[in-house]
């Protein structure tokens, strides 16, 4: 099985930006910590990070045809981007989205996700666990399949 990690906007930041709200954690230890836990699963599995919408829509179209699952944190344009949701929703790879934080607890403007209806569902608020959870819904619906 190969998987897809897509972390948009400023998740590079991870480890120095609002550390009470995302952690200690360096974007490059998730990466590590991620690999580790796809060796364990026997899945392959590929890390990108961007700033730039156009670029996370580039990433998520050469995916078709790839890739059996995407999980995604697409960030700040997870509440706007419906270029992303349409891109998503393009390639037809069961997506999982992803967030550190718990966007519901936070402030409105993050409440709502555009993106997450392009996804099978939404993990939020569990931190770097949370892609490993993720990870775990992929193992679970390969096991299912036989
Ligand atoms: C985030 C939540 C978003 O609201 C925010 O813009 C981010 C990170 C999270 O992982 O908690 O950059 O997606």
């Amino acid at each position: 099985m190969k998987i897809l990690v897509i972390n948009g906007p400023n998740i590079n930041m991870l480890g120095i930006r609002e550390k009470k709200i995302y952690g200690e954690l360096s974007y490059d230890k998730l990466v590590e910590t991620l690999k580790k836990k796809a060796s364990e699963l026997n899945f392959e599995i590929e890390c990108f990070q961007n700033n730039i919408e156009g670029e996370i829509i580039n990433i998520i179209q050469k995916a078709y045809g790839k890739f059996d699952g995407i999980i995604i944190n697409p960030a700040a344009y997870t509440h706007y981007s419906i270029a992303i949701l349409d891109a998503i929703k393009s390639v037809s790879i069961p997506t999982v989205e992803v967030h550190l934080s718990n966007i519901h607890s936070r402030e409105e403007f993050r409440h709502r996700s555009v993106t997450a209806a392009g996804c099978v569902g939404q993990i939020s608020g569990f931190g770097a666990y949370g892609y490993i959870m993720a990870l775990d819904y992929f193992s679970n619906i390969r096991s299912e399949d036989g």
